[in-house]
């Protein structure tokens, strides 16, 4: 069994394929078997109904929203919000934010289309541009990357809207010196922690964006559905996407529900998705955190660094093109085919030896996790010099 930075390989807590190397966790994160029980027995709870009390509305999101909150490194728990998707979570930031003529918002080449569209409707409807930071070329990588980032963000910047890391291959930022650029400026920081957030550490306290969104089906290994948005105190106030009856203050007294309020309940619960008490996918994913607590983002980032080290002298030495390592993600990263190789072909070799990646355009996306193996990389390496040999 492979152990390292003092955490074994936990591959006997999910249900992978004994014969298959899933390197693919940037796509999905494979459901815990615990995960796996909690919905069911979720689902299950739904037979009779008469058992589904009131509490069981509010508690398992609250004991959500904590978990999530120690994850991330967040004093208070009741700025979360639990939402479908990253792409709900962002429009509502949108819907938030200042735009109009003159004004405008920071986005990153290429980022994940769900914190793009939003940002592009509000432009659309109040005015303004989209700044796109262009990826340094020449193999330069995420410090140069970085300093066109703040070169962009002037004095009529709103947002600054980016993932933690790209989420086509792992690319890192800097992200003090942004968030330090976007408050001089008076601009929102709203970060996309969908490719890290799980896989490596982050302290909301320490960072203190304004806005944080994770979908629960990658790094999380939660269900697909479910997503967690940490809201700063510029956004408390917001205007939700929706009005639900629960995120109304008093909504814990069902007999009072038609004693209507303005009042919202405390903190970021107004942005919650109607039916948010989701019985099924709720405490799957709140069994997936606790996992991913036990385990702990640092020891889970030093597991997949040591399990991949060896990796890129063997992937070089085939003509593989990796980013420098101060800049690329141990649980995420790209590798860039040498000129002239048939993508095609990797692609058969690697289906053959049942290894499970992501392509995108020519490079090939590799996201392992705490339930890979030596074998899973000693298979991929075996499968680019195999694809990649005259
Ligand atoms: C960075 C990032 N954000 C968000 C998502 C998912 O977005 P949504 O929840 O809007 O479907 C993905 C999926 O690949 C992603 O890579």
């Amino acid at each position: 069994m492979d152990a390292t930075g003092g955490l074994a390989c936990q591959r006997a807590e999910f249900s992978l394929p004994e014969d298959f190397h899933y390197l693919n966790c940037a796509y999905m994160g494979p459901l815990p078997l615990a995960a796996e029980r909690a919905g069911i027995a979720g689902l299950r709870a739904k037979r009779f109904p008469q058992a589904i009390a009131p509490d069981d509305f509010f508690r398992p999101v609250e004991e959500l929203r904590a978990r999530f909150a120690r994850l991330i490194g967040a004093p208070e728990p009741n700025r979360i919000a639990t939402v479908p998707a990253v792409s709900y979570a962002i429009s509502t930031i949108a819907r938030n934010t200042e735009a109009g003529p003159g004004r405008n918002i920071v986005l990153v080449q290429e980022q994940f289309p769900g914190n793009v569209y939003p940002w592009r409707r509000l432009v659309a409807e109040r005015g303004g541009e989209i700044r796109v930071v262009r990826r340094p070329g020449g193999g330069r990588g995420g410090g140069v990357w970085t300093e066109r980032i703040l070169d962009e963000i002037d004095g009529s910047t709103t947002a600054v809207a980016m993932g933690t890391v790209h989420w086509t291959d792992g690319t890192r930022f800097d992200l003090a010196p942004i968030r330090e650029r976007t408050r001089e400026v008076g601009a929102a920081l709203v970060l996309d922690g969908t490719q890290s957030v799980g896989a490596a550490p982050i302290e909301v306290a320490a960072l203190e964006p304004d806005a944080l969104v994770v979908a629960g089906y990658k790094w999380l290994l939660g269900p697909y559905s479910l997503t967690l948005a940490w809201f700063g105190e510029r956004y408390l106030d917001g205007i939700p996407l929706e009005e639900t009856w629960i995120a109304r203050r008093g909504s814990e007294n069902f007999a009072g529900l038609v004693d209507y309020t303005d009042d919202y309940h405390a903190g970021a619960q107004r942005f919650d998705v109607g039916q948010r008490s989701n019985f099924a996918l709720v405490p799957a994913l709140s069994a997936a955190i606790d996992l991913v607590l036990k385990w702990k983002p640092e020891r889970i980032a030093v597991y997949t660094a040591e399990l991949t080290r060896e990796l890129f002298p063997r992937l070089r030495r085939v003509g593989v093109r990796v980013e420098e390592s101060a800049w690329r993600s141990p649980h995420l990263f790209g590798l860039e085919l040498p000129q002239g190789a048939d993508p095609e072909r990797l692609k058969a070799v690697l289906a053959r030896r049942r290894v499970g990646v992501s392509f995108r355009g020519t490079r090939v996306r590799v996201s392992p996790n705490v339930y890979n193996t030596r074998a899973d990389v000693d298979a991929l390496a075996a499968a680019f010099r195999e694809a990649l040999a005259r």
